[in-house]
């Protein structure tokens, strides 16, 4: 197991300890009763999310809990953990909030990691608005990231979130360019949904 103090699983993610910590305290203080990922890859993520909600209390189930990724690569011993805790949406976002549940109170809680690009990251932040209940968190990884950090601008001036900013100041630093930009990986942004 990847073992640390707090008790989550930090096998099969992109996620830095820091961030892992961030969003597992995070998830684990404000109680979502529904929440959906965009980007699950190998589960990581939606461990620490699900084991958060097991810790505050309020685990939670396939249907308050949905994964989407056009590709999942589930790891085996994530599989098996998250079997009863999650549904896994195998289709990309943001075409695949058509298929996610519509309760009354709206989802509380997302976590965007899939498409970087800069058009990919606002279509998934602007469509996910009328899903999202008043107040709900929607924490942005690889904030860091030139384009990332672009979609997400963009998003939050077309209006209906609140921008609460980077929590995260330890961007991954690569020699690559993009456009003459230099790549950076990592960081969380967290918004909310203003009203
Ligand atoms: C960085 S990985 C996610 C890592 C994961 N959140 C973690 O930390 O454990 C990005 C994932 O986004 C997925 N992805 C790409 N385009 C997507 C889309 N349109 N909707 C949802 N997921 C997408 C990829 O298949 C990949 O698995």
């Amino acid at each position: 197991m990847g073992g640390n103090r707090l008790g989550f699983d930090l096998q099969h993610t992109h996620l830095q300890p820091q961030e892992a910590t961030l969003l597992y305290g995070l998830v684990q203080a404000f109680k979502p009763r529904h929440l959906f990922e965009v980007g699950s890859y190998q589960g990581g993520s939606a461990r620490i999310i699900a084991e958060a909600l097991i810790d505050a209390g309020q685990p939670t189930t396939p249907a308050t809990f949905f994964m989407i990724d056009p590709e999942p690569r589930i790891s085996p011993i994530h599989a098996a953990f998250l079997a009863d805790k999650a549904t896994i949406v195998a289709a990309g976002s943001p075409d695949a909030y058509q298929t996610l549940p519509r309760s009354a109170e709206g989802f509380s809680f997302a976590f965007i990691d899939g498409d970087h690009a800069e058009s990919a990251v606002h279509a998934d932040l602007v469509a996910a608005l009328p899903l999202l209940a008043p107040g709900a968190i929607v924490l942005c990884h690889d904030s860091a990231y030139g384009p990332t950090r672009r979609g997400i601008d963009r998003a939050v001036l077309d209006g209906g979130f609140i921008d609460c900013g980077d929590l995260i100041a330890s961007p991954v630093w690569t020699d690559q360019f993009e456009d003459g930009e230099r790549v950076f990986w990592g960081g969380l942004r967290m918004l909310r949904r203003a009203g």
